[in-house]
């Protein structure tokens, strides 16, 4: 079973292994210790927490992390977007654990969790890029109704789900 497992203090070192395979490094900074540190960063800076998962598969093995962040729509880095949204910031599945299906359960679990408004106000949209040639990233996301926007971050393609 895909489990979303909050990463603290007791179990921060079960991460830290987790890397994407070579090719794909070029898709983004998948570095779990700098994406804590960002966590942590936006937490000081913006006083309010992100989630951030480690994702175990049965008892508790680490096969993947995610982060996403919520912004308010005055905040928005996205053009002409006046809704709150969450921002799926980084999200990786461990290059010994991939194509086992589990990005698809992960990305359905988050889906179900953003759903319910855990931060307590409502957003609008997910949104999230990924490199205009990371095909796996792009037929994930948009088997879940994500829609290309047509805008460009640092090189990455953007795309939107409305909630
Ligand atoms: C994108 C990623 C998270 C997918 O995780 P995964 O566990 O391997 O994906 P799954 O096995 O659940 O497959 C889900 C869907 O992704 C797509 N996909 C996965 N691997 C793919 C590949 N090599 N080529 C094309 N599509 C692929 C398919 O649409 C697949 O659905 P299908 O099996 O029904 O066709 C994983 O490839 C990864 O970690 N990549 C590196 C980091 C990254 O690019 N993150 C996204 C941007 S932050």
């Amino acid at each position: 079973m895909i489990r979303l497992t909050p990463i603290k203090r007791h179990n921060a070192g079960e991460f830290l292994h987790l890397k994407v395979h070579e090719s794909q490094q070029q898709f983004g900074d998948f570095d779990y210790a700098d994406r804590l540190i960002d966590a942590y960063l936006e937490w000081a800076t913006n006083g309010w927490q992100p989630y951030v998962f480690g994702i175990t598969f049965g008892e508790s093995t680490a096969v993947g992390f995610i982060k996403i962040s919520y912004e308010l729509a005055e905040n928005s880095e996205y053009a002409n977007n006046d809704l709150n949204y969450f921002n799926i910031d980084v999200f990786w599945i461990d290059k010994e654990h991939q194509g086992k299906g589990y990005g698809r359960i992960v990305m359905q679990e988050v889906l179900k969790l953003l759903k319910t408004m855990p931060q307590g106000e409502s957003a609008g949209c997910i949104f999230l890029d990924y490199a205009p040639e990371n095909e796996a990233a792009r037929k994930l996301f948009t088997s879940f109704g994500f829609v290309e926007t047509g805008e460009i971050h640092d090189g990455c393609t953007c795309a939107r789900l409305v909630l």
